[in-house]
């Protein structure tokens, strides 16, 4: 589905980076309208710096430690996005709580994705939270990021269910292969105008504007 607009969006990561990987690929593959301006890590040597690197996106390291407030860290991150432009934030293993700073220079321009059916399990590891707890159904969910850690109002949902012979990691594997399938598709549900926030719900419409 090819469209004019291509969004530009920011990739916040902190470690490989194949929610990142997927997004590339899928706005390489045009499937997704959206052009990636910049990826950002607090981790130097994160491997999502790499995969950019390895196809010509700018990157930034950016390391917590050298600013003397979370409030100026995150300002210094919001200067980058909007030196390069961009629209939409994107979080992929992003792991910071962000703060007003960061939140209020992209309202309602800024997406994360969660390995776990929110709003069960939020928090670190929902994969393994989920198995631990013996849930028949997992998942993951990409979301609006609000104020509050894995909170924001829901855009989609992928569920997975638990085999018996699963473990903690064969299931995180599974869902993430789902992550990776529907985190471009909400990026280019967003491209295409087509989310709006109403309260606690996602609105998506046939078309029509943001
Ligand atoms: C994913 O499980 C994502 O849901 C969570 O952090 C992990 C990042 O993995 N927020 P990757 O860096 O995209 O491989």
């Amino acid at each position: 589905m090819a469209h004019n607009r291509k969004v530009p969006i920011g990739v916040l990561a902190s470690g490989s980076g194949t929610n990142l990987q997927a997004i590339i690929d899928a706005a390489e593959s045009r499937e997704l309208d959206a052009e990636i301006r910049v990826v950002i890590s607090d981790v130097a040597d994160a491997y999502a710096l790499a995969r950019s690197r390895a196809k010509g996106i700018p990157t930034i390291a950016i390391d917590r430690k050298s600013f003397q407030t979370k409030q100026e860290f995150e300002a210094a991150i919001a200067a980058h996005l909007n030196t390069h432009g961009v629209e939409l934030v994107c979080l992929a293993g992003f792991m910071r709580i962000i703060g007003q700073t960061l939140l209020g220079a992209f309202p309602n321009r800024m997406i994360n994705i969660h390995p776990a059916l929110l709003p069960s399990f939020p928090g670190l590891h929902g994969q393994r939270q989920a198995f631990d707890y013996g849930v028949k159904i997992a998942g993951c969910t990409v979301h609006f990021v609000d104020g509050k850690t894995d909170h924001g109002p829901i855009i989609c949902q992928a569920a997975v269910e638990v085999t018996e012979d699963d473990t903690a990691e064969t299931l995180a594997e599974r869902i993430l292969k789902e992550e990776h399938r529907i985190y471009p598709a909400a990026i280019q549900l967003y491209a295409e105008g087509r989310l709006r926030i109403d309260g606690r719900r996602v609105r998506i419409s046939d078309k029509g504007g943001l």
